[in-house]
């Protein structure tokens, strides 16, 4: 038997940026943004995962089926589920990625469907909703590594080929763990952690803690902080929500709010 080229560890000799793009952001991806990224990618690969919440939610509307989120994550029955795939992994998807080839980026579109394997998060609560089990890294590192820049909707599929909807900051957050990613961007339609209307520069989990118990992080945001604690590691030191609408960089750094393990303390150079 010939051992096929996929199954080989691939190495990646650039570090890796994830960007998760939220749905919100999608239909105004802005030329700055697209040129921050074309600026990264010629030392680092960058690789996508976006959202679809506003389409989506638009779709059910008109079809009119209902919908609930818990948690921020969206309760997904099955006739939600249908809708799900046809916006993630369909217009959505070919959206995004059309964007960025109109700028001369490589992309390649990829439902989760086809690298993902998940189980079901809460079933009897969620409905259709995965936990993300594997990641077909081999061929994200593949296609990397060949000068493409995957994009990739939220979907997976489990043992059974059952599709599921995977909340896009959780598949974000998986990939970048699979990938042994540098830096997770969350770019979305809010500055970053905002508490009495101020942005909060940098935040710990004891601190997202406190807040998602007081109600200043609530909804989607939910997600997003506890999956970019949850994919903290020695590769990956922080994680980062940006504002897709402003500037993203300034002074070669990241505008937002930054989620590491420990707090910077002031005069020392850790
Ligand atoms: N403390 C907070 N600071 C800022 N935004 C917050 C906070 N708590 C909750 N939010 C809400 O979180 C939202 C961002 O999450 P949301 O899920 O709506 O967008 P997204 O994840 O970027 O898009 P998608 O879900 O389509 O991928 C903000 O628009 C805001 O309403
Ligand atoms: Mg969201």
């Amino acid at each position: 038997m010939t051992t096929s080229k996929l199954t080989q560890a691939i190495e990646l000799d650039k570090p890796l940026f994830v960007l998760k793009l939220g749905g919100s952001m999608l239909k105004e991806v802005s030329d700055s943004f697209i040129q921050s990224v074309i600026e990264l990618r010629k030392n680092h690969y960058v690789l996508f995962v976006h959202g679809g919440g506003p389409e989506i939610n638009g779709m059910l509307e008109k079809l009119k089926i209902p919908s609930v989120f818990v948690n921020g994550q969206r309760k997904t029955t099955e006739p939600v589920l249908e809708i799900v795939e046809m916006v993630l992994g369909g217009k959505m998807n070919q959206l995004l990625s059309g964007k960025l080839k109109a700028h001369g980026i490589q992309t390649v579109g990829l439902s989760g469907h086809d690298i993902i394997t998940a189980s079901y998060l809460d079933h009897d609560s969620l409905g259709f909703v995965g936990k993300v089990e594997k990641v077909d890294d081999c061929l994200l590192r593949t296609l990397l590594k060949d000068g493409y820049v995957p994009v990739i909707a939220p979907l997976g599929k489990t043992k059974d080929g059952q599709t599921v909807n995977i909340n896009a900051d959780v598949c974000a957050a998986a990939v970048a763990e699979a990938l042994k990613a540098e830096r997770l961007l969350f770019v979305t339609d809010v500055p970053g952690i905002l508490k009495n209307g101020e942005l909060l520069e940098e935040a710990t989990p004891s601190l997202i803690d406190d807040l998602i118990q007081e109600g200043t992080i609530y909804g989607g945001m939910i997600p997003k902080v506890t999956s970019a604690i949850s994919a903290l590691s020695d590769q990956l030191k922080e994680a980062m929500i940006v504002n897709g609408k402003g500037t993203i960089f300034h002074s070669g750094q990241f505008v937002g709010t930054k989620i590491k393990q420990q707090a910077f303390v002031s005069g020392s150079n850790q």
